[in-house]
């Protein structure tokens, strides 16, 4: 069964946008609670994860924990292997939030941008609604022009929540991701690393041998070689191997399109400081990406008179409304929409026509969906395609489901290579220039 949803990846522009946000060249404090630091011997940026507690009031869905991020339920729901994106949290249950991690300069966070709402404070947000993820007084240097004493509702701050990225020996013994987990005062270090299942040894030296009895309420770092699997209120069932699988294969997708969040937000606002130009120049393997990383910027800039972008305001709310319900199909239903492929389904290359419940959509089988969606994003920003759903089959291929149009630039990006499009051309309907 199809599961309910609908995705533009749009949002995903404003979301780099947001963190391309102007700043001053102020000096990190040394944080002497939790060391994120950058490091030559890590990547600039990667996918990352962190742990919340559904907590009541407010955060008891995903719907709210989505849109506190600025993540979609999705992809949530696939880290954190939920049955379904509206299941009810119980209080306390971990769950498991993919985000984008960067080197800022010196440290690695994840800037997240809140709305300030009625009596909130920078402590108040940082130890209760983001559970000391991050740090107060880190989000009061990043966000100078605001008065710590003096914050109004609806004033755009942003948190770095805490992150990290593998080092390369790391990466070549395995280590996938750095979890960000806030250690409990009930928690230790035997216990907290069997729930990740990872080393001892492992999670001490992450931490740089630090004294974990003194770290309760701050974020502790463990490197893990795959999502483990948190423990689940006691009513729901374990997941059987083929949704296992299929977790797996979505969490890639959702990584490949976080990936390219991460590089492309890292990479934009190298424009602004040069940490990070040298990594992501060999991540995106070209050099032709300063241009078009140029045009982008010059695309956000002449939007702020769109009723998306107010300036200085951040959208992050109406995020995960877009991001958060892609139609994910099963690969059954593609099949029968395009008679398992049939020939006469053909519009050209891999594109197929497909019925699904009456309505006409192209589908592209593709092995490369992250570097699909790249240019996607280039073309979404000038409305001129909608990716609606996602399918992956078991062996590794899938299919994205768009929006049917007849002809114009639609047509020669999806039924061509997508190389013959270059961003240059996009944009120049994009902005005016
Ligand atoms: C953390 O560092 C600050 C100064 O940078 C210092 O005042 C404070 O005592 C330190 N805290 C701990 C727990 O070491
Ligand atoms: C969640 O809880 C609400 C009310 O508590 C209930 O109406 C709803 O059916 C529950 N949803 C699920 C998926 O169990
Ligand atoms: C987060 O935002 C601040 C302030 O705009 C900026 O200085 C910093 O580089 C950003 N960090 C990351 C990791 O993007
Ligand atoms: C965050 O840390 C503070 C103390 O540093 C603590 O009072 C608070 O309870 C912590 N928040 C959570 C959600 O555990
Ligand atoms: C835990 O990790 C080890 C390797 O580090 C692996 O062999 C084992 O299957 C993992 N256990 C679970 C439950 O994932
Ligand atoms: C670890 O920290 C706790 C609490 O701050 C302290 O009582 C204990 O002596 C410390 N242990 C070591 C080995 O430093």
């Amino acid at each position: 069964m199809p599961m309910a949803i609908s995705a533009y990846l749009q949002p995903l522009f404003f979301l780099i946008y947001f963190f391309n946000v102007s700043q001053t060249t102020a000096q990190a404090p040394s944080m002497n609670t939790t060391d994120s630091s950058c490091s030559a011997h890590a990547p600039d940026f990667c996918d990352a994860y962190v742990v919340y507690r559904a907590r009541a009031p407010d955060y008891m869905n995903l719907g709210k924990i989505s849109d506190l991020f600025g993540v979609s339920r999705l992809s949530i729901k696939e880290a954190s292997n939920l049955d379904s994106e509206d299941e009810n949290l119980t209080s306390d249950q971990l769950l498991i939030i993919p985000l984008s991690c960067c080197c800022g300069g010196t440290d690695f966070s994840s800037n997240v941008s809140y709305e300030i709402k009625e009596d909130d404070s920078f402590y108040f947000v940082s130890t209760f609604v983001f559970e000391n993820l991050t740090n107060y007084q880190e989000a009061e240097r990043l966000n100078p022009s605001l008065h710590p004493t003096n914050l109004r509702s609806g004033d755009q701050v942003i948190f770095p929540i805490f992150c990290k990225c593998p080092t390369y020996d790391q990466s070549k013994k395995g280590v996938q991701f750095i979890i960000t987990y806030v250690w409990q005062p009930s928690d230790g270090i035997s216990q907290v690393s069997a729930m990740f299942n990872a080393s001892v040894d492992d999670v001490t030296s992450e931490n740089d041998f630090r004294n974990f009895t003194a770290a309760v309420a701050l974020p502790v770092f463990i490197p893990v070689t795959k999502l483990p699997l948190l423990p689940k209120p006691s009513n729901s069932h374990a997941s059987g191997e083929r949704s296992r699988r299929h977790r797996l294969l979505t969490i890639a997708l959702w990584s490949g399109i976080a990936a390219l969040a991460s590089s492309l937000a890292c990479f934009l606002g190298f424009l602004h400081q040069r940490y990070c130009r040298r990594e992501a120049l060999d991540h995106e393997g070209s050099e032709s990406e300063i241009g078009d990383a140029a045009k982008l910027k010059k695309a956000f800039d002449s939007q702020e008179s769109s009723p998306r972008i107010k300036q200085g305001k951040l959208l992050l709310p109406g995020l995960s409304g877009y991001l958060g319900k892609p139609i994910v199909y099963e690969t059954k239903v593609i099949m029968e929409a395009t008679m398992s492929l049939a020939a006469q389904y053909k519009i050209g290359g891999t594109t197929y026509r497909a019925t699904i419940n009456g309505e006409v959509f192209a589908v592209k089988k593709t092995k490369d969906a992250k570097e699909e969606l790249r240019i996607l994003q280039k073309l979404n920003h000038t409305n001129l395609i909608k990716l609606t759903g996602i399918s992956t089959d078991l062996d590794g291929s899938t299919f994205l489901v768009y929006e049917y149009a007849e002809n114009g630039l639609l047509n020669e990006w999806l039924y061509r290579s997508p190389r013959l499009l270059q961003a240059p051309l996009l944009f120049s309907h994009g902005a005016k220039e």
